[in-house]
């Protein structure tokens, strides 16, 4: 189906999902004849569907600790309006078939009206189908496979920018910025970890890289000496990894063991303490890429980083601003339903005002494309320096994929910010029309 067929079906879907919506409308407990948009009242369900187990659960329990911190904030005011919130945080365990059966039962529940959707790029890839099918808007907070959004429907929608930038921008920064020539790329066969090696080989190759071998590995496997060993043949200036912490840390641990001095680089899905616990000393001076400013850079997230910290008693390690973004967005376009007086259109309601969404969060503005991509294309490299994920700078490309500064200068990739910089640039976007915060603070 066609992008414009899909919008077309959206449109019609609206008035399909007004009798479904109507029966929890109606089996709302509170009333509110009082309140602008005569809204029923009744009870409605934000859900959240990430690993809490699994190997990825440290990032899954962050983003759901997140989204229930942006939930507790909009309550109140949806308890104003006679409606009560709450979050079904559903575990999909990092695996594919959980994710689909997790995404059925979310979407099962008449009273959902959106989904914070999936760490992992292959458990949000089949699940979309499944939101898809059901009407009911589902934004990844950290999902990067390029294919997620180009399957043409309105209901899917993801806050990082996709892993052809990241493939793009990393490679570009490996040859220029590193003086790299000769990589080694390793893969783990996921959707995401092959997607963005490919991405990364492809461009690096335009961009004067010489692969010297390209192999995938499984997720789950511990032992990548054979692996390694005909790696080191090559005496590659870098490796290049696609996947996850884990599998992370035990290849560079294992390539140092194997005397193997290549620079290790990696990706988002390694930034998190999980890299160090299992790569240890091993992990010190690899690099990675990871969407978007560094928060602390932001002053946007401030308060999000403290808060976060003051309520949980641990720091944000990766992803947990993006999920407090994805629930803000989604809560207050259930919010702006709510007010319009669209119980009955509310899955319709919600997919229209995500889309729409010029939100002013914590990384900025997040603004979707016709794909639902984000407009706030930057990555940021990091060194792994006395165990810690140390800032490099921020790279980003313009809008529709070509490498191109985000004021319009055209150039290959355009370094935007070094560590002495301050102030961001994504927190000013480019439209001089800024939007309106859609933070639960400035909305009514
Ligand atoms: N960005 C990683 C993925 O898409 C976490 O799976």
């Amino acid at each position: 189906m066609t992008r414009a067929e899909n919008l077309r079906t959206f449109v019609g879907r609206w008035g399909l999902f007004a009798g479904l919506s109507l029966l929890f409308a109606c089996s709302g407990t509170s009333q509110d004849s009082s309140e602008s948009g005569g809204s029923a009242g009744g009870t409605l369900t934000l859900g959240a569907v990430l690993p809490t187990t699994g190997p990825n659960a440290a990032v899954g329990r962050e983003c759901a600790d997140a989204v229930q911190m942006a939930a507790a904030e909009w309550s109140p005011r949806f308890k104003e309006k006679g409606w009560t919130l709450e979050v079904d945080v559903q575990d999909d365990a990092s695996d594919p078939k959980q994710a689909v059966a997790a995404a059925y039962a979310v979407t099962g529940k008449p009273s959902t009206f959106g989904v914070v959707a999936h760490y992992n790029s292959g458990c949000f890839l089949p699940a979309t189908e499944v939101y898809h099918s059901a009407g009911v808007m589902a934004v990844s907070p950290a999902t990067t496979n390029v294919e997620i959004t180009q399957r043409g429907y309105v209901e899917i929608a993801r806050v990082p920018p996709h892993d052809g930038i990241q493939g793009q921008v990393t490679a570009e920064f490996v040859r220029h910025r590193l003086d790299v020539v000769t990589v080694a790329v390793i893969h783990d066969r996921t959707q995401y970890g092959q997607g963005l090696a490919e991405v990364f080989r492809e461009h690096g190759q335009n961009v004067g890289l010489k692969i010297t071998s390209f192999d995938g590995i499984s997720v789950g496997d511990k032992d990548f000496r054979a692996l390694l060993t005909k790696v080191r043949a090559a005496a590659p200036d870098a490796i290049y990894f696609g996947g996850l912490y884990d599998e992370a840390g035990f290849l560079v641990k294992q390539a140092r063991e194997l005397g193997i001095a290549s620079l290790f680089v990696s990706d988002d899905a390694v930034k998190g303490q999980d890299f160090f616990d299992v790569g240890g000393a091993a992990t010190e001076g690899a690099i990675i890429s990871f969407p978007g400013t560094p928060l602390e850079r932001l002053d946007s997230a401030k308060n999000f980083l403290s808060s976060f910290q003051a309520k949980y008693g641990r720091p944000v390690q990766n992803y947990a601003p993006y999920a407090y973004d994805t629930a803000n967005i989604l809560l207050n376009a259930a919010y702006e339903a709510v007010k319009e007086g669209r119980p009955d259109d509310l899955r319709g309601a919600v997919v229209s005002h995500t889309r729409a969404t010029q939100h002013q969060g914590t990384l900025g503005v997040t603004k979707f494309d016709l794909n639902g991509d984000t407009l706030n294309r930057k990555y940021s490299f990091y060194r792994v320096v006395d165990g810690a994920f140390e800032y490099m700078e921020t790279v980003l490309l313009g809008a529709a994929g070509q490498a191109q500064e985000e004021a319009g200068e055209a150039a290959p990739v355009q370094a935007t910010e070094t560590p002495s910089t301050t102030g961001d640039a994504a927190a000013s976007p480019a439209d001089p029309s800024t939007p309106p915060s859609t933070a639960p603070a400035g909305t009514d």
